[in-house]
């Protein structure tokens, strides 16, 4: 089994790495601002001071607007930019105050926070991604390190599905990783005028992807109840439960395992995932052992 790489504990020592203490937000400002979708916008945050905080793809920071609130948000682009980009969608007071920031603006940041998807060890594996909406953001750093695994063995495989054609965010990506040799496939719940890709649930294109079955790690993220459905799609399909790692979303509110606001089962998320393996934590969803 390859688990997703994490040690208790980390998202303490990590968030020291911002040089604030746990709980005290570095200003970072906005230096450039992405309309990916409609109610989807993607910053680029760079720190005042110092460089910013090192992560790895998985990991969350928490995200201050001041005077409004704080919100966990994953890192959406690559380590090594020299910027921290994060992907938000505006559903409620903090990421629409998030999502109306302009360039110049200040935001906190504390963090890195949490698991990672663990692509460090993914070299010459079969990977198969399966992403949701802005799913996609924690997934999106992840996909362009296996894109260029150094050995360029492994097949990548990646399932998206969106609402609609209007609402795939990073699309220009999409088109890169095909470049690089990914195998791509898209689906949307619902098509537009012009659409003549495919239209249905994530799932449905899950059996074109050739990938081994028997040998591949999956990274799923999205709703809980579509990465219930693709878990146990995959699991049909011949993958370990142990090896497709899921990402967990629960209300976080200290982020370095302190209050019990994110507990799942055992589990505090901000600490212990929010990646775990999805044979792990599938009898916490409530799933039953098949
Ligand atoms: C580890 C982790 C990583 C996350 N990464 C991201 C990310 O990369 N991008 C991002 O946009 N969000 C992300 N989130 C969600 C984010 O932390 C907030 O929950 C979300 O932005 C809503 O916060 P709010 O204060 O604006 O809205 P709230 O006031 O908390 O919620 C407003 C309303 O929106 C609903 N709602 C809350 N979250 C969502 C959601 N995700 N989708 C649809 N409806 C929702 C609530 O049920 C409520 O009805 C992540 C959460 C976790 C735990
Ligand atoms: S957010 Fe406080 S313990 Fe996880």
């Amino acid at each position: 089994m390859i688990a997703p790489t994490e040690d208790a504990g980390r998202a303490v020592a990590d968030g020291a790495a911002t040089g604030t203490g746990a709980f005290t937000p570095a200003p970072y400002r906005v230096v450039e601002r992405r309309v990916e979708t409609d109610g989807v916008v993607s910053v680029a945050l760079v720190p005042d001071s110092g460089e910013p905080v090192a992560w790895r793809p998985g990991q969350f920071n928490m995200l201050t607007v001041f005077g409004v609130g704080e919100v966990a948000i994953s890192m959406s682009g690559v380590p090594g930019e020299g910027r921290l980009w994060h992907t938000v969608r505006d559903v409620g007071a903090v990421s629409h105050a998030l999502c109306g920031t302009g360039v110049g603006d200040v935001v906190g940041v504390r963090g890195a926070y949490g698991t990672a998807w663990g692509v460090e060890e993914l070299d010459g594996v079969d990977v198969v991604v399966v992403a949701g909406g802005i799913g996609l953001a924690p997934l999106r750093g992840a996909i362009s390190l296996l894109a260029r695994r150094p050995s360029g063995r492994g097949r990548l495989c990646v399932a998206l599905g969106a609402r609609s054609p209007d609402q795939v965010i990073f699309a220009e990506d999409l088109e890169i990783w095909r470049e690089l040799g990914a195998e791509v496939e898209l689906t949307v719940d619902a098509a537009a005028p012009g659409w003549t890709g495919s239209v249905g649930l994530v799932t449905a294109v899950l059996p074109q992807l050739s990938f081994d079955a028997g040998r591949a790690v999956a990274l799923v993220c999205g709703p809980e109840i579509m990465m219930r459905i693709v878990a146990r799609a995959l699991v049909d399909r011949g993958v370990a439960a142990d090896a497709i790692r899921v990402s967990l979303e629960r209300n976080m509110q200290c982020g370095v395992g302190l209050c019990g606001h994110c507990q799942l089962g055992p589990l505090l998320i901000c600490r212990d995932g929010p990646v775990r393996a999805y044979g792990e934590i599938a009898h916490l969803l409530g799933e039953r052992e098949r």
